[in-house]
């Protein structure tokens, strides 16, 4: 929370009052009051331009979520058949009291894709990368009183990326204000070092820049907060900045440092001050970390000292159909907390660099990140992707994005790529050395990447999953340790079941698979035997996936699972994907291939409970499938537990059906009989019952039920309320078969700004005022306004009671 609380703070500046401390550096938030229009318009770089038809929004943007899917987009499969096309925003920003002796620089978080800015009618520059965080200094352009931001987004070209990418200012904007001695972006460079006796050394590398056009004799003082705002080391220096820029380095010793892990995220802050005439010309603060990462060759990762596992995933950065890729600080924020949750400990960004706070919260509530730069290098994977600008770019946006993360304690390994294609060992290298050039601290990895020998750490993709292949590897090169960059690919869609196992080259092969290609790789596929003879649940779409344990690529969860506990050299792996993310579909009307164990809307799916049951310590218990199967009366039905605990025992309808000693197989099977009524699981430790589970019969939900995240927020414009849906009997038990058309309607002072079920196949539009649930459930993501107010959330639908929920707006700060 505290990361969030910080945000606010920063957001809580407005920009008039730039101009009105004209001692020290100041950022505001540019995200309010764009004007956009999606269309190619000619001249609108012009200050004079007339754009007042535009339509007025804030960023974060996506204007690809805003509209239709549909077949012949030529986004496809690979863009969840959404459009893409040309976009233009303007701005206007007022500087008061502007002086031509302070700096203005503009900081897009991210724009996809091949961006141009102009303020005032001058071209500050281009930038195709869409993932990659990029400046401009607006001095020498800017006026007193009113400016015009301009910016030309063209992503006409599709597909650009191999996911769904989105389009637009889709990340933050900022401003930020210095005088003409400053401490540029990402200017400081902080390493930990020396754990000795409880000491830990701090390096801080200070760059600093000089525009004043005469030397100047400074006092650079570096000072570390800790956690709770207590000043624990303090270093001074003076310096003659001579040149545009100076590099400075200081040591600063920390007595027994507080250490950050995952489990123990404890953050420290470095505050720069740069002095002269004892006046501060600029304050910097970059938050950090102390921790000691050991990849011990042959025994695995430790930190701090101890060993640790990565039980990682990779994700995209969409957040489903509401929302795309234009993620809202609270979405993320929320997703993230699962995970924690579940017992994830790392996250890999596939295949790119995320948003900036994405990283400051993987900070401040521990995980280890594995931060990817690219998908591919010089030969583009996509027909329109970044290899076409790699060869000219790759190496200014590598460097932007090494020293705008490496002071994160979070980032703990750098990978430069995912299953490049047709790349050379000196290429390979020529990338490894330029990171190695930023940040000689962290291993490099590379998806699939352990084929050419420069990297420090052999990554494996999904052809890791095959028998032996890790073992293999590890006889050949025994001194390299392994990383399962993409390990365990498995599908599953929220409240599907199949009692018969399938494998996806066989019995759904991906659109770049023939179902014959399994026969070459059968034998080493680890085998998941069926639940039961005949298959119980018929008639499903073969575009949904079983929610058992049983729908796998090459090796489910838990058979890997197993393998990452025994192999020293095996630190663990990513798996792919914790979230379902747009795109990447086996075919129209798919949006996704439903990899994740979470759904687009961030409903858990089974999954997210297995990994719960493997991952955590805190003891828990879940039950599969749900207990509604009418019609099923009679029919044996494979019940399964996932749990952490030594046991667990069965009831239907308050007759126990047997206690079952949890195994190394990972999961508890019954098969009972169907009947009517509740089945719940209770786990044991020493035989006292410390978690359980239930699910009743709802043959046809009678009402809605909604609920929320939150009761209060804040008239920020920013935050998110997340409003879950569900389809019920009177008493609140989810009609887990229930798909429904829902009318929403919210009042007063907030918007909705989208809604998601998680339904792969479910294609209607963003604009509309109703979705179907699927299997029972969907979510609304509403936003705050400016105004404060109660906010009211209605729903209905048809032979179903409505329902109602109120949430508070507030003032935030005044
Ligand atoms: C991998 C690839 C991922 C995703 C996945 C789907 O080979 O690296 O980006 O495409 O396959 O199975």
């Amino acid at each position: 929370m505290k990361i969030l609380i910080h945000l606010l703070v920063l957001l809580s500046f407005s920009l008039n009052s730039l101009g009105q401390n004209n001692t020290v550096r100041e950022r505001v938030s540019l995200d309010l009051n764009w004007k956009f229009l999606q269309q190619e318009s000619k001249g609108a770089e012009q200050p004079n331009f007339n754009d007042h038809e535009w339509r007025t929004l804030n960023v974060p943007h996506d204007w690809s979520i805003e509209g239709e899917y549909k077949q012949d987009n030529s986004s496809g499969t690979m863009g969840a058949f959404l459009p893409g096309g040309i976009g233009w925003y303007r701005k206007q920003i007022e500087i008061k009291n502007f002086k031509k002796s302070e700096k203005y620089f503009i900081e897009f978080d991210g724009v996809y894709l091949n961006s141009d800015v102009w303020v005032n009618g001058h071209h500050l520059g281009f930038h195709p990368n869409g993932y990659m965080s990029f400046s401009y200094d607006l001095s020498p352009y800017l006026k007193e009183g009113n400016n015009t931001l301009a910016v030309r987004v063209d992503h006409s070209k599709i597909p650009s990326g191999r996911w769904y990418t989105g389009s637009g200012i889709y990340r933050h904007v900022w401003l930020t204000k210095t005088e003409d001695i400053y401490v540029p972006k990402s200017g400081t460079y902080i390493i930990t070092d020396n754990f000795l006796d409880n000491q830990a050394t701090v390096k801080v590398q200070t760059t600093l820049v000089n525009e004043s056009g005469k030397s100047k004799k400074v006092i650079v003082k570096n000072s570390i907060r800790d956690h709770k705002g207590t000043i624990v080391k303090e270093v001074s220096e003076k310096v003659l900045l001579k040149k545009n820029t100076t590099v400075l380095l200081q040591d600063c010793d920390i007595k027994n440092p507080q250490l950050w892990s995952s489990a123990t995220p404890v953050m420290y802050t470095m505050i720069t001050e740069v002095i002269v005439n004892k006046k501060v010309k600029d304050h910097y603060e970059t938050p950090f970390g102390i921790r000691n990462i050991e990849w011990r060759s042959k025994e695995g990762l430790f930190v701090n000292g101890e060993a640790v596992i990565i039980k990682g995933l990779s994700n995209h950065q969409d957040a489903g159909g509401a929302v795309g890729v234009a993620v809202p600080d609270d979405v993320l924020y929320r997703r993230l907390k699962m995970l924690k949750e579940m017992g994830c400990n790392a996250l890999r960004t596939a295949h790119h660099p995320f948003a900036p706070e994405f990283y400051t919260m993987c900070d401040t509530m521990g995980f280890m990140v594995m931060d990817e730069a690219f998908d591919g290098w010089w030969t583009a994977k996509a027909p329109y992707d970044y290899g076409n600008y790699f060869d000219e770019y790759w190496e200014k946006d590598l460097e932007g994005l090494l020293k705008r993360d490496r002071n994160h304690p979070s980032v703990i390994i750098w990978s430069i790529g995912n299953e490049v294609r047709k790349f050379t060992a000196e290429q390979q290298k020529i990338v490894v050395d330029k990171v190695k050039s930023i940040d000689p601290t962290r291993p490099v990895t590379q998806g699939g990447g352990y084929i050419a020998p420069h990297i420090d750490i052999s990554g494996f993709n999904g052809h890791g999953e095959l028998k032996n292949e890790l073992e293999k590897y590890h006889s050949e090169y025994p001194e390299k340790l392994i990383i399962g960059t993409e390990i365990t690919h498995t599908l599953q869609t929220r409240g599907i079941y199949r009692t018969k196992t399938w494998y996806r080259t066989k019995d759904n092969p991906a659109p770049w698979e023939k179902p014959a290609d399994f026969a070459r790789i059968e034998k080493k596929v680890t085998k998941i035997p069926d639940l039961s003879e005949e298959e119980v649940f018929t008639g499903i779409s073969k575009k949904y996936q079983s929610s058992y344990d049983n729908s796998i690529v090459r090796i489910g969860v838990r058979d890997e699972w197993k393998r990452v506990e025994a192999l020293d050299y095996y630190v663990g792996n990513f798996r792919w994907t914790g979230f379902d993310y747009l795109g990447e579909s086996f075919g129209w009307p798919g949006r996704t291939a439903n990899f994740g164990i979470i759904d687009l809307a961030g409903f858990p799916k089974d999954h997210f409970y297995l990994y719960q049951s493997l991952w955590s310590n805190k003891p828990m218990v879940h039950l599969l499938p749900h207990w509604s199967h009418k019609g099923k009366e009679g029919v044996e039905i494979p019940v399964v537990i996932y749990t952490n605990c030594q046991s667990a025992e069965l009831f239907l309808n308050n007759t126990s059906l047997g206690e079952k000693t949890m195994t190394t197989d990972g999961q508890l099977v019954w098969n009972v009989p169907y009947e009517k009524g509740t089945i719940k699981a209770v786990a044991k430790n020493d035989g006292i019952v410390v978690a359980e589970k239930f699910f009743t019969t709802v043959d046809k939900g009678t009402q809605l039920t909604l609920s929320s995240d939150k009761t209060l927020i804040y008239a920020n414009n920013k935050d998110i309320i997340h409003c879950e849906i569900s389809i019920t009997d009177k008493y609140k038990n989810l009609d887990p078969n229930a798909q429904s058309s829902v009318e929403y309607e919210v009042l007063g002072p907030a918007k909705i700004i989208g809604s998601e079920n998680g339904n792969i196949l479910d294609i209607s539009s963003n604009s509309t005022n109703f979705r179907n649930v699927f299997n029972g459930k969907c979510l609304l993501i509403i936003q705050a306004t400016d105004k404060t107010g109660e906010i009211t959330i209605k729903v209905k639908s048809t032979d179903l009671q409505p329902a109602i929920l109120t949430v508070r707006a507030i003032d935030y700060i005044k």
